[in-house]
């Protein structure tokens, strides 16, 4: 409705401008909104929410259709491609793990994510990743100061899944030596990430501790721009210390 208004509006004016005495009847024909999903079976729409979760669309661009960085290849064609054993490799070992932090690698995921998880993947993969109702990330304020920007990022770039809600920690990484991914919060983390530079610093380089399962920092460098990282940064530093 509101649309037809605003639509409408410009001619109301331009009719009133002309001062015409005549009754003009004029006949907007709006264009239905086109319908933004596609529909899909249940286990594709799970998969493009976890798609989602997992923050995937932000280095491989929204429905896996690249653009965000040269490093990270487009996933429509691979994703029709490859074998379900393939990509599932792919997923839960990663890719090209390197430590050249402004090139992202694609990071390991077989610790975090489950099997039924990356079953949902592969099969939104498989479909050649349709747009799924609810499955598309808002996009993250930033006119309401850093912190509020970094709480957003947090979640949208998935920092959440690996270091959990708050900060907190606890995500299992058994063959890693502190045997958990580290939590981003508590008096020995702001002991060792003392200053806004080191903090950025970690995100922006990642660090690669071994090959898969181990799950390592992934590179944000080449994703995430200058002023999103200090917004990262300034949001952690309102976690707990202590
Ligand atoms: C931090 C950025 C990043 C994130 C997050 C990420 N990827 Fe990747 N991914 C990459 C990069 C970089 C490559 C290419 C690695 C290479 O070939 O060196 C890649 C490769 C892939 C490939 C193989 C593509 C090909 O053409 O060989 C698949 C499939 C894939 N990713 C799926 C996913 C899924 C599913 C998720 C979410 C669970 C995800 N990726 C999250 C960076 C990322
Ligand atoms: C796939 C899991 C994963 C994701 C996603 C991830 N991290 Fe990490 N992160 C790790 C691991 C594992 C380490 C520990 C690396 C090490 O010990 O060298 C780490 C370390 C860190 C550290 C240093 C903490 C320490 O004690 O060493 C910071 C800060 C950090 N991550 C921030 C972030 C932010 C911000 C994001 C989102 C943009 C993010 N991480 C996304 C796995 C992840």
């Amino acid at each position: 409705m509101s649309r037809r208004l605003l639509a409408l509006a410009p001619l109301a004016l331009l009719v009133a401008a002309c001062g015409s005495t005549k009754t003009v009847t004029v006949t907007v024909t709006v264009a239905r909104p086109t319908p933004p999903t596609t529909k899909v079976n249940a286990l594709v729409a799970e998969g493009a929410h976890t798609f989602n979760q997992f923050a995937c669309a932000q280095c491989h661009g929204p429905n896996g259709a690249g653009g965000v960085s040269p490093a990270v290849p487009a996933l429509k064609i691979i994703g029709k491609a490859e074998t379900p054993a393939k990509l599932r490799t792919i997923i839960d070992h990663g890719v090209g793990v390197s430590s050249d932090p402004t090139r992202p690698y694609m990071p390991v995921w077989g610790q975090v994510i489950s099997k039924r998880q990356v079953t949902a993947l592969i099969a939104y993969l498989q479909a050649g990743l349709p747009a799924v109702s609810g499955a598309t990330a808002p996009a993250v304020q930033t006119d309401q100061g850093p912190i509020v920007e970094g709480v957003q990022l947090y979640v949208r770039y998935g920092c959440i899944n690996c270091h959990g809600p708050n900060g907190l920690g606890g995500v299992p990484n058994p063959s890693s030596p502190d045997k958990t991914i580290p939590p981003l919060s508590g008096a020995d983390f702001f002991k060792q990430f003392n200053t806004d530079a080191k903090i950025i610093g970690v995100i922006r380089s990642g660090s690669v501790l071994g090959h898969a399962p181990i799950v390592s920092m992934p590179h944000w460098g080449g994703i995430l721009t200058q002023s999103q990282l200090q917004a990262l940064t300034a949001y952690i530093k309102t976690l707990k210390n202590g």
